[in-house]
């Protein structure tokens, strides 16, 4: 057994998980989860608030833990590590539960793991799946990021393309506001997407055809805001329209991406907009046709949990990494460093 208390706080949940790293099955590798989502919180305000988030974690945090050792009948001496985000994200956040992992390590004189969230996305399909090894090609797309990368092995990205303004989630978020679903809007997007018609309005596919992978999707944004502005529209087929719009999208730059790769073991989805059943099933019509196996995260294990963070942890942890209790929580903190930095890169992860 190698078990790995993981913590998530990077941006509008509270979570604590704790994975037996060493098991076989997704079954026998979560011991233990909480999630407190803080949704009720920001709804009014139709977007994550800083301020609000931090203090909600602090809150959240010690009674999630204790829960979470309880429900799996372990105590801290019984870890083998503490794993927790220590960016990028909303900074007050990261900092509470990176400093209350360190609190923990130190009083239990454990390993501390300081994960990046954007590697805990990354590596969460090889915690669904046992089978998946390295290299695979990953599409990451979450809140703040909308990436394409070579995963090579723990701590080693190959970023391939980014998003130069919105991340998709944001995109989703944004259309939920505009359509009045509130937030999170993602979720909101898919379900009445469902009853519309995604031929209804032809909204513009930014960069489909370009030759770099990299996204964009503020024409898009615009162009679904004007619409709902000009009126007359059914909103069920806006919703449609433009989730197929950022579908095309997606899979017009993956497969520009995944033309100048080889070896890959899979094209792989990863982060909150991969709980998205539309942008799956085109991910995996397009695995089936460039013959590669697809994997996807059951789309719990897609949007932020702690379990993916203690994942994380327990490879890193394998992989003989250690970090040090003055670990540094970072707003920002790129995947593949050597990447060139791009415009509009958000901070939610
Ligand atoms: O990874 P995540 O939980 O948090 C970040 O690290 O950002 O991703 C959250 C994002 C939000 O933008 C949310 O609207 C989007 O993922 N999302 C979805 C779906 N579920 C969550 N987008 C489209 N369809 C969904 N079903
Ligand atoms: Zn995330």
């Amino acid at each position: 057994m190698a078990l790995i208390l993981g913590i998530e706080s990077s941006c509008d949940e509270t979570a604590a998980a704790i994975v037996d790293s060493a098991a076989s099955t997704l079954e026998r590798r979560i011991l233990a989860q909480h999630i407190a989502s803080q949704d009720e919180a920001h709804r009014p305000y139709g977007g994550v608030v800083p301020e609000i988030a931090a203090r909600a974690h602090v809150e959240k945090i010690a009674p999630l833990i204790a829960a979470t050792l309880a429900d799996a009948g372990l105590e801290l001496a019984d870890l083998d590590a503490i794993a927790a985000t220590a960016g990028p994200g909303l900074i007050g956040g990261v900092m509470v539960g990176l400093v209350t992992a360190k609190a923990l390590a130190m009083a239990g004189d454990k390993p501390l793991l300081a994960v990046n969230h954007l590697e805990g996305h990354a590596l969460s399909p090889r915690l669904a799946d046992p089978t998946l090894a390295y290299p695979y090609c990953l599409l990451l797309v979450s809140g703040g990021h909308c990436q394409l990368l070579e995963v090579r092995g723990v701590g080693n990205y190959r970023r391939l393309a980014t998003t130069i303004d919105d991340a998709l989630g944001e995109a989703f978020d944004k259309t939920a506001k505009l359509l009045g679903l509130g937030y999170p809007g993602g979720p909101a997007v898919e379900q009445l997407a469902r009853a519309g018609d995604a031929k209804a309005i032809r909204f513009p596919r930014p960069l489909v055809g370009s030759g770099d992978a990299n996204f964009s999707f503020a024409g898009l944004k615009s162009a679904v805001a004007r619409t709902v502005q000009g009126g007359g529209q059914v909103p069920a087929d806006i919703a449609a329209s433009f989730q197929q719009a950022a579908i095309d999208c997606v899979i017009d730059r993956t497969r520009l991406a995944l033309a100048g790769l080889s070896g890959m073991n899979a094209l792989v989805i990863a982060g909150g907009v991969a709980a998205n059943a539309a942008m799956r099933g085109a991910l995996e019509t397009l695995a089936d046709h460039s013959g590669l196996r697809f994997v996807a995260p059951p789309p719990a294990l897609c949007t932020d949990n702690a379990a993916m963070i203690a994942w994380a942890g327990g490879e890193r942890l394998a992989a003989g990494y250690r970090d040090p209790l003055d670990a540094i929580a970072r707003p920002r903190w790129p995947l593949d460093a050597a990447a060139e930095p791009v415009r509009g890169a958000g901070v939610k992860a």
